[in-house]
């Protein structure tokens, strides 16, 4: 399901065993000092025209509805099962849920998403950074309230140009209100916020063409 990692250039054309995974990274650590930070992603988006936002090299598929993530979250499930063992006793110094788009899950699904983690890493606690990255517009006070008791104790907002006109360039249905309304959301449950920001957004098209 996540095709984006590792990237096709490094794809094999056999199978390759949970315990070779581990094996190697257990040998590489001999050498690097240990920090474990995890990320895990939603590749999924809605959709845009045009697409993947205009500019996004991420890999992701089209959302559809919430059985599309019920699915994935079931296979994220079985991925998590089959590092268990490898992770025993081992705690994350961060954990970052990233995309795609991962607020596009329904209020409900975070304490899923994040028993799922809970499950590989039982001792996750305070000291851990876990961060969610979303859209402006899929935040609702109701969804951070269920990121916050489920375990996210930062946000990220891919918010990229506040200029309305120009966002809507990309296809992307967001509007700055909607930044300013999670800032002040996220600002008033305690949970601390950043925001992803484009520099050299392209100008409109007709100030681009009066130059040529
Ligand atoms: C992969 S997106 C996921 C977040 C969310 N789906 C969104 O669009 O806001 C994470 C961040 O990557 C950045 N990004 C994606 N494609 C980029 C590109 N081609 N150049 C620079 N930044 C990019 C954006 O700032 C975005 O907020
Ligand atoms: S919503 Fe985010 S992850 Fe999805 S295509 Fe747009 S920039 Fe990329």
């Amino acid at each position: 399901m996540l095709h984006g990692h590792p990237s096709p250039l490094f794809w094999l054309e056999r199978d390759v065993l949970v315990a070779d995974v581990m094996a190697e990274r257990a040998a590489s650590q001999r050498e690097i000092p240990k920090q474990l930070n995890l990320y895990v992603a939603t590749p999924c988006c809605l959709p845009t025209d045009p697409d993947r936002c205009g500019f996004c090299l991420f890999p992701s598929e089209v959302y559809r509805n919430r059985t599309q993530l019920d699915t994935y979250l079931r296979y994220l499930a079985r991925e998590g099962a089959m590092y268990r063992e490898y992770f025993a006793g081992e705690r994350l110094a961060s954990i970052y849920f990233g995309g795609g788009t991962s607020n596009l899950y329904k209020a409900d699904q975070y304490a899923t998403l994040l028993d799922i983690v809970r499950a590989v890493f039982p001792a996750l606690g305070p000291e851990t950074e876990v961060t969610l990255e979303g859209i402006p517009q899929l935040f609702t006070r109701e969804k951070l309230v269920a990121m916050r008791d489920a375990g996210v104790n930062r946000v990220s907002i891919g918010v990229q140009q506040l200029d309305d006109e120009m966002i809507a360039m990309s296809g992307r249905k967001q509007k700055a209100s909607q930044v300013f309304q999670t800032i002040e959301w996220c600002h008033a449950l305690g949970l601390p916020v950043s925001v992803d920001l484009i520099f050299g957004w392209p100008a409109r098209p007709w100030r681009a063409c009066s130059t040529i």
